[in-house]
């Protein structure tokens, strides 16, 4: 992918005064009161942010949470805003929408140095759209663009890659630069632990160069049903039996490697006081889900991890937010804190991943962590992030 412009090329001249829309990836997950359960994805965001008030610039940023249908407000961005201050040491100002009079205004209020957080974009279907119209109002609000959502390149919405054709410069920020520079190391040949729900797009031109495949987390209950197993009431995504079965026969047919976890970590239902017990994956009673992998699944797991040289995780292993349930994500974790002192390149993409990682304190030894999932997947398959591309070259 060519060198994108950088917003470190921007100097006090190219700022001060100036209203910066800073398109960022604040999808991060928070609990049933609204609490930030892992914030990195807010820090991660802040040095492009300190840079741009540093030099006098009214900073406007958008942000997607989770995939709203519509207004809705538990996907609001309100309850981010007492962090972000926080961790910028200046007060945020919070927009009830993104668009709009009341938009204008409070960006015509804005001083500079100071940051409006704008409401979230996916309240309107327009976002994923990628409307012009919709992109054009998002532009008229500023003078010039930064991309510093690495997690959302991977999306042509307009918020990401629309309004990038009516701000000039349209510059990438220290996030999507330091990602951009370390998946594009060519990491010819990987194995993958996980893909979370990526799976029915990335998997297919990911098995072209994978060697080893090890499935955890809430997709297998899929891929066990597909070869007839009982799986209780554990989580199964029916419109994907085919999809499933014609992976592992594709994985097959290129060599690849494909690990399903043998054993179950079982669950009388969904919550951290559940009745647990270690299943055989191929019969979850009836009545039980599946919310872990077991004690045997970890050894495999981590014999075959042993084989390995460059491993990309996406997703844990279980809900690991669950304490019972957390087993399988931790020792996984371990282990792969473990092969980076041996030398393996461990790369721990996406958020629920990173969320695990932070958790059990091991995030400092992995390789590289990114806070994409679906973005540094698709950069390692090959693919050019739309989020990027529209951005001007350096
Ligand atoms: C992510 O969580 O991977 C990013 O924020 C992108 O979210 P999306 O998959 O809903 O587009």
């Amino acid at each position: 992918m060519a060198t994108k412009k950088s917003v470190g090329s921007l100097t006090e001249a190219d700022l001060k005064g100036k209203r910066v829309f800073v398109r960022v990836d604040l999808n991060v997950p928070l609990d049933d009161n609204f609490n930030i359960t892992d914030d990195t994805r807010i820090r991660a965001a802040v040095p492009t942010i300190k840079y741009l008030i540093g030099y006098g610039a009214k900073v406007i940023l958008a942000s997607h949470l989770g995939r709203p249908k519509g207004v809705m407000p538990k996907f609001s961005l309100k309850p981010l805003v007492p962090r972000l201050s926080e961790l910028l040491g200046v007060e945020v100002k919070m927009a009830n929408d993104c668009i709009g009079e009341e938009v204008v205004k409070l960006v015509s209020e804005l001083p500079a140095g100071g940051v409006l957080l704008l409401e979230n974009v996916r309240f309107y279907k327009e976002e994923e759209k990628n409307d012009p119209d919709f992109a054009k109002k998002l532009a008229s609000l500023a003078d010039l663009y930064v991309n510093d959502a690495f997690g959302t390149a991977h999306r042509a919405h307009a918020s990401t890659e629309g309004v990038a054709k009516y701000l000039k410069p349209s510059v990438a920020g220290f996030l999507t630069q330091k990602y951009l520079a370390e998946f594009d190391t060519n990491f010819n040949r990987f194995s993958i632990l996980n893909l979370f729900n990526q799976y029915p797009t990335v998997i297919e031109s990911l098995l072209e160069k994978v060697d080893l495949l090890l499935l955890g987390g809430g997709m297998i209950f899929t891929f066990y049903k597909a070869q007839g197993h009982a799986v209780g009431s554990s989580l199964v995504e029916e419109d994907k039996l085919d999809l499933a079965t014609s992976l592992m026969e594709k994985a097959k047919a290129k060599g690849v490697s494909l690990l399903l976890p043998s054993d179950v970590v079982a669950a009388d239902k969904f919550a951290a006081d559940a009745n647990s017990k270690v299943v055989p994956a191929s019969g979850i009673p009836d009545g039980w889900m599946g919310l872990d992998i077991g004690p045997d699944s970890i050894k495999s797991f981590s014999e075959a991890l042993d084989t390995t040289k460059t491993i990309i995780w996406n997703g844990p292993m279980g809900v690991f937010e669950f304490d019972k349930f957390a087993a399988g994500t931790e020792a996984i974790a371990k282990k792969l804190a473990e092969l980076s002192g041996k030398g393996v390149t461990t790369i721990i993409g996406g958020g629920d991943s990173v969320a695990a990682v932070e958790k059990v304190g091991l995030a400092e030894k992995m390789s590289h962590i990114s806070t994409g999932g679906g973005a540094s997947l698709e950069l390692l398959e090959g693919k050019q992030l739309p989020g990027v591309l529209a951005l001007d070259d350096a």
